[in-house]
């Protein structure tokens, strides 16, 4: 236990990550190289700096040990430091990482993963999520000939690229006419989809969107969307970056019967290794290869996009998922996990200001002031309560190794911050505030001035 948390005022000294945050935010822009994992998502009262993880803990640079609940953005579904993923990846960087020609284990790793895509013949890996779906979209304009992409309003986020963040607050350097080429349709809603062909007929490339996020698909949408755009000459796309490796079954396709014609997996497929993959029907994915007949579309070629160690570490994952009970553990902890906090919040009578959204494996949270409206401010105060009592919290995403114990403190120390939060209610959340609060990612300057509002309750992973 740390010196701090025995004077009773929990984890409030972090006089490393202070000293070390004038450095970062002198040679990083934002001083972290995520969004989500910046300043000004967290509280003054909070680690700056992770200097090591291990299981469902993380250890800050004072010292201070943490449960955590983000998991590397939702990339660590096993565990920081996972034994049978770290020895694959060692052993595989003795043997050299990168070569001239490619790796038996390519091949190998996407056969393993298009076993979990119903429908889906050909894998093609890179590093990261928003490089995957950025290529879903490419590929589907070449295929289809078309300009225009529709994604779902409500999900968060698909990619750090122009035609995804075009929309958003944050479009500073993205020309006007690529952020045209992107509309939007609501989620569960096919009245908005058809409405979006009748309004561009003919010149709709592909929808994108995940198959579930806080909200699960009603019954037929999945169906019913497919059916739209295909009957409309485009192509559906299916972010799995989050549902992939999380959800029952290891994909969403696989669990709700769906079959995307592009989908784009990441995250926990390499438990916190740099991998990613765009998995589609061979018909679309062809078009990336040496096809003759047809113009070809450059798909994915990156220096690293095959990196050794990091195809190790996905088949490790893999390995795992087959061999042991994961989602099923994901889901049973964070069910566990789920009704601890329930029952905390209905005891402190909070029932329309800390509400939990989201699938057991996969829950995030929103907290609303007295009024009701979802408050940084709140947010601010609910993490720095979580954080003095030892949980950091960002979401509530549990991992593989978040034992039954691990989520009993959690849901105590929950428990106690959530005290805090009523009496906030009552006399004003600045009481009980140390410092300014946080910040949506979607703004357009900062420092920001709203205090509250202006965010999707549910960003955290970008
Ligand atoms: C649903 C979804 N899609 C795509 C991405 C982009 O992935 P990456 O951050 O690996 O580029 C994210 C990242 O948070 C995500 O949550």
């Amino acid at each position: 236990m740390q010196a701090e948390e025995s004077t009773g005022r929990g984890r409030t000294r972090f006089a490393a990550s202070d000293a070390l945050r004038p450095r970062a935010h002198a040679a990083i822009p934002g001083g972290a190289h995520t969004y989500a994992k910046g300043d000004d998502q967290y509280p003054v009262l909070a680690p700056g700096f992770i200097a090591r993880g291990l299981g469902c803990h993380v250890w800050d640079v004072d010292g201070n040990k943490f449960t955590e609940y983000g998991m590397g953005l939702r990339a660590v579904a096993l565990g920081h430091a996972f034994p049978s993923v770290v020895a694959a990846v060692s052993r595989q960087m003795k043997l050299g990482t990168n070569f001239t020609r490619p790796s038996p284990l390519e091949v190998e790793c996407a056969e393993n993963l298009l076993e979990v895509v119903p429908g889906a013949d050909m894998a093609k890996f890179t590093k990261d999520g928003s490089s995957a779906t950025t290529a879903a979209v490419r590929l589907a304009r070449g295929y289809t000939g078309r300009d225009l992409v529709g994604f779902c309003v409500e999900h968060p986020f698909f990619s750090y690229d122009d035609w995804a963040i075009g929309p958003t607050a944050l479009n500073a350097g993205i020309p006007r006419d690529v952020t045209r080429l992107t509309l939007t349709f609501h989620y569960n809603d096919l009245a908005s989809v058809a409405a979006l062909f009748s309004a561009h007929p003919g010149r709709i490339a592909a929808l994108v969107l995940e198959a579930a996020r806080d909200v699960e698909p009603a019954k037929g949408f999945l169906a019913g969307l497919r059916e739209l755009c295909h009957r409309n000459g485009a192509l559906l796309i299916i972010d799995e970056m989050i549902t992939g490796f999380r959800w029952p079954q290891r994909s969403a396709q696989l669990h709700y019967g769906v079959e995307a014609d592009l989908s784009a997996f990441g995250k926990a497929l390499g438990n916190g290794f740099a991998i990613s993959a765009l998995v589609g029907k061979r018909e679309i994915m062809r078009l990336g290869g040496f096809e003759d007949d047809c113009d070809r579309v450059f798909l994915l070629s990156t220096t690293h996009g095959a990196e050794t160690h990091a195809l190790a570490a996905a088949l490790a994952v893999m390995e795992t998922y087959r061999s042991e009970p994961v989602v099923e553990t994901l889901e049973r902890q964070g069910q566990r996990l789920k009704a601890g906090i329930e029952s905390a919040v209905a005891r402190h009578g909070l029932g329309g200001h800390f509400q939990l959204a989201g699938l057991p494996a996969n829950l995030a949270y929103a907290c609303r002031d007295r009024d009701g409206t979802t408050s940084q401010i709140f947010r601010s105060l609910f993490l720095q309560e979580t954080i003095r009592r030892g949980v950091l919290a960002p979401s509530l995403v549990v991992s593989y190794s978040h034992s039954d114990a691990d989520i009993d403190q959690t849901v105590e120390a929950i428990d106690g911050a959530l005290g805090v939060y009523r009496r906030a209610l009552e006399d004003g959340p600045e009481a009980y505030l140390v410092g300014r609060p946080v910040q949506p990612v979607f703004r357009r300057r900062s420092p920001g001035s709203r205090l509250s509002g202006g965010s999707h309750p549910l960003a955290a992973d970008h």
